[in-house]
């Protein structure tokens, strides 16, 4: 896919590309059913782990051949997305046949089409670490030709602490939507560190909050299905079928751990990164772990 890289542009206050914008209308007036779901993330912070784990749950009992014949990108729309001829991101939903519908978003909480909300809809919200979250976005934007180009690292560094990067600011995102969490019983806020340490237990919970019981063989086929290894062997969930992304630059599941940012902030960088974090986190009790 031999497309220009996009620019980034404000938008109602938030860096956005065209990709993510030219539908706007479509998904600002997109109708939600009340059991929909709706995942909602920063990019970079497990949403296609998140994905395919919901996926797993709501249907591979049903539909087990699902899992081997259509891609988690499919099974799963990507609701704001749009590049023409590729149905865009509301159509894909809109012309799903399962129920529930799963629908990606990594649409900051003040753009969440106002449908989710009057249909009560539960929503699972995974935040990632800054440090991580942005090591793995900048490894991505390198792949991933439909991103601005990523420049060099530092440079990276500074434009996310900033806010200058697709979806905006990473401090508001993940602050916005857990102040919103505070108020709403439907969002489920979990973090990628979690997961990591105990994918059962947040299964577990995923579970509870979808008001569904599992037998435990069940829980352990899941839980050996969406293990690092296996999804990136597994051509449905791997994104080898993405013709955006370019292989040869990185992997789509490229480590998959807690803590690879000590193998790129220097030791200046880090100082400085903590000592602004510091300050774009002062009025939120929203706590996360950079190592478990
Ligand atoms: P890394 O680049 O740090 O490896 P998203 O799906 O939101 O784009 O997030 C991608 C990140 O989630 C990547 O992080 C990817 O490796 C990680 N990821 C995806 N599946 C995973 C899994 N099963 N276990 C651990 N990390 C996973």
């Amino acid at each position: 896919m031999d497309l220009p890289r996009p620019k980034l542009f404000e938008f109602h206050g938030v860096y956005m590309t065209h990709y993510f914008t030219n539908n706007w209308e479509e998904v600002q007036n997109f109708k939600a059913r009340p059991d929909d779901i709706l995942i909602a993330t920063y990019p970079k912070a497990g949403t296609t782990w998140v994905s395919y784990i919901l996926d797993l749950i709501c249907f591979r009992e049903t539909c087990p051949e699902r899992e081997k014949s259509i891609p988690v990108s499919d099974r799963v729309p990507f609701l704001e997305f749009s590049c023409p001829p590729e149905p865009s991101g509301t159509e894909k939903t809109d012309s799903l046949q399962t129920f529930p519908r799963i629908i990606k978003t990594h649409l900051p909480v003040q753009f969440i089409p106002k449908s989710f909300w009057e249909q009560n809809c539960r929503i699972v919200y995974v935040a990632r670490n800054a440090k991580d979250n942005v090591v793995s976005f900048f490894h991505f934007d390198q792949m991933e030709k439909l991103q601005p180009e990523p420049g060099d690292w530092s440079s990276y560094l500074e434009r996310f602490k900033e806010g200058k990067m697709l979806y905006g600011s990473w401090y508001d995102h993940v602050c916005g939507w857990w102040e919103k969490k505070q108020t709403n019983s439907k969002i489920h806020y979990m973090f990628y560190e979690d997961l990591v340490e105990n994918t059962g237990r947040e299964i577990e919970r995923l579970c509870s909050f979808l008001g569904l019981s599992k037998s435990k063989e069940e829980k352990a086929n899941i839980i050996r299905s969406v293990h690092f290894d296996i999804m990136k062997a597994n051509p449905m969930t791997n994104q080898s079928d993405d013709p955006s992304l370019d292989f040869s630059v990185s992997q789509f599941l490229r480590k998959g751990k807690v803590g690879d940012w000590r193998n790129h902030f220097t030791v200046a960088q880090n100082e400085q990164f903590d000592e602004d974090y510091k300050q774009k986190m002062k009025n939120t009790t929203l706590q996360f772990r950079t190592q478990i």
